[in-house]
């Protein structure tokens, strides 16, 4: 949560209120004096203190496998979405799942209630890497490889970034692949075979960051990071 939020509902502060108690160095994080407002922090990761109080946060971070044929968005009108597979008393109005996958993409999706956090984690500035697992139709050969390496160009002209595609199996009728990209266009993964003419028929993201999708967690369910995983998120703070 932005720091100047947290103030305004724990002091129950005006915004003149709040400017005056971070320009008076009342605002401590991690003991220092903290000027800036903007700055998100969570109470996990760092020790709060307005006017000499200790000051908590309450996010939530959850790391969910999605299954196929839910849509990654806070609400549709015709399908389920990653947000109804939350059990109520996790659900939270403000909880929204950062960055999408498609309908029949399977895998990792992060849901939180902390916007900056979303926000820091989705912008392509931060070039934060995404791992895939795929199938593909065809053959994919070293010649794919160089192309990814070299940036994939879509049919339309637009440019990918330097990508590792990394061949698991091939056969003529069947391959199955790992791709890390550090960028997340629009249906990426599977444009960026159609422009090596080949086709994803099965997608899954294994990874998002530092954080990694376990074996534990069978589709559709879901878990809060470990104090672990969010400190490891602790640069997009
Ligand atoms: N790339 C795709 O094409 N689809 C996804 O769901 C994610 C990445």
């Amino acid at each position: 949560m932005r720091l100047d939020k947290l103030i305004e509902i724990v002091e129950r502060a005006s915004r003149t209120e709040i400017k005056r108690l971070l320009k008076s160095r009342q605002v401590l994080i991690d003991g220092e004096p903290e000027l800036n407002g903007n700055r998100n922090v969570d109470s996990q990761l760092h020790r709060i203190e307005v006017a000499g109080k200790p000051v908590w946060t309450n996010h939530v971070y959850y790391l969910m496998n999605k299954p196929a044929g839910i849509v990654t968005a806070v609400s549709d009108i015709n399908k389920k979405t990653v947000i109804d597979l939350l059990a109520p008393d996790d659900y939270r109005r403000e909880i929204f799942p950062v960055g999408r996958l498609d309908r029949d993409t399977e895998g990792l999706v992060f849901l939180t209630d902390n916007g900056p956090l979303g926000y820091a984690l989705a912008q392509a500035k931060f070039q934060v890497a995404k791992v895939y697992e795929a199938v593909i139709n065809e053959e994919v050969t070293q010649a794919d490889v160089t192309a990814f390496f070299e940036g994939i160009i879509f049919l339309d002209g637009t440019r990918c970034r330097p990508a590792q595609l990394e061949i698991l199996s091939a056969a003529l009728g069947e391959s199955r692949i790992r791709l890390t990209i550090d960028e997340g266009k629009y249906h990426q993964v599977k444009k960026m075979f159609l422009a090596r003419g080949k086709k994803v028929t099965y997608l899954k993201r294994l990874q998002l960051g530092p954080l990694l999708l376990d074996n534990n967690l069978a589709p559709g369910e879901y878990r809060s990071l470990t104090l672990l995983e969010l400190q490891h998120l602790r640069s997009f703070f």
